[in-house]
């Protein structure tokens, strides 16, 4: 039985007090719900403050990526290492570090595999444009990023991953993609994958999030789908409402 898991992505939004302050004010509510695990994903400066307000409570934190190597001349980025005292989970391969910073599926795998071995969970995200969508292209590119995210992996290793499907177009643009036709891609396609690539029974251990203008108001028609296991929520996140989206997803 996979347990329901929403993670709050703030991209780069909020200031260390901001994100302070707002833990703060929803941290009571979300620690009452006991039946999702719940988690946010603040950017790197906050997460040492934001990890001290919610000591002692069940919420997650997590990073938004991570670089591979141990250390050395990576001007801007963090090491494994680096997130460990302050987060249980790690944002991998999101489409706008794909697409802004040309994270390619060979650097989200080695990402994957030094999240993995630092203890860390990583939030693997996957998903099509809306070229690839209109051409019909979805399940073999989602399916191919998800072979060469997970490369190389035993299935102990892919079971203590999360998988994100979050399609590119329903993105910040509060065109969320249809409960059913998501539910089917994260079904057939991802889940499907997994299960070619490390078998059935390991695939069904992997949790699967949706991603793209999910609410509070919407987020129940998600979860009513067997495949889906939670969400990937960015701009609901940032709100004081996350709290009934997380909720409402029980
Ligand atoms: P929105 O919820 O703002 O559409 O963002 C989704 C997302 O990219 C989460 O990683």
């Amino acid at each position: 039985m996979r347990k329901p898991f929403i993670a709050g992505n703030w991209k780069m939004n909020k200031t260390v007090d901001e994100a302070v302050a707002f833990v703060r004010q929803i941290r009571h509510g979300l620690n009452e719900i006991e039946r999702v695990d719940s988690a946010v994903c603040p950017p790197f400066v906050a997460l040492p403050a934001v990890a001290d307000a919610l000591r002692g409570t069940r919420i997650g934190v997590g990073a938004q990526t991570m670089h591979y190597a141990e250390s050395g001349a990576y001007t801007g980025e963090c090491a494994p290492a680096m997130l460990v005292p302050y987060c249980q989970y790690v944002i991998l391969g999101h489409s706008e570090r794909r697409a802004y910073y040309n994270e390619t599926d060979e650097a989200v795998n080695r990402k994957i595999k030094a999240a993995l071995a630092h203890g860390l969970t990583p939030i693997v995200c996957v998903g099509e444009s809306l070229a690839q969508n209109e051409a019909g292209e979805t399940h073999s590119f989602v399916s191919g990023q998800v072979r060469a995210a997970f490369a190389d992996l035993s299935a102990a290793q892919a079971t203590l991953c999360v998988v994100a499907y979050e399609p590119i177009w329903a993105i910040g643009t509060g065109k969320s993609a249809n409960p059913t036709s998501a539910g089917n891609i994260i079904g057939l396609t991802v889940r499907g994958t997994l299960a070619d690539l490390f078998g059935e029974d390991t695939a069904q251990q992997i949790r699967i999030q949706y991603g793209g203008s999910v609410s509070p108001e919407n987020i129940a028609d998600y979860m009513q789908h067997p495949d889906i296991d939670g969400a990937l929520v960015g701009g609901a996140s940032l709100k004081p409402s996350f709290v009934d989206l997380v909720r409402a997803a029980q």
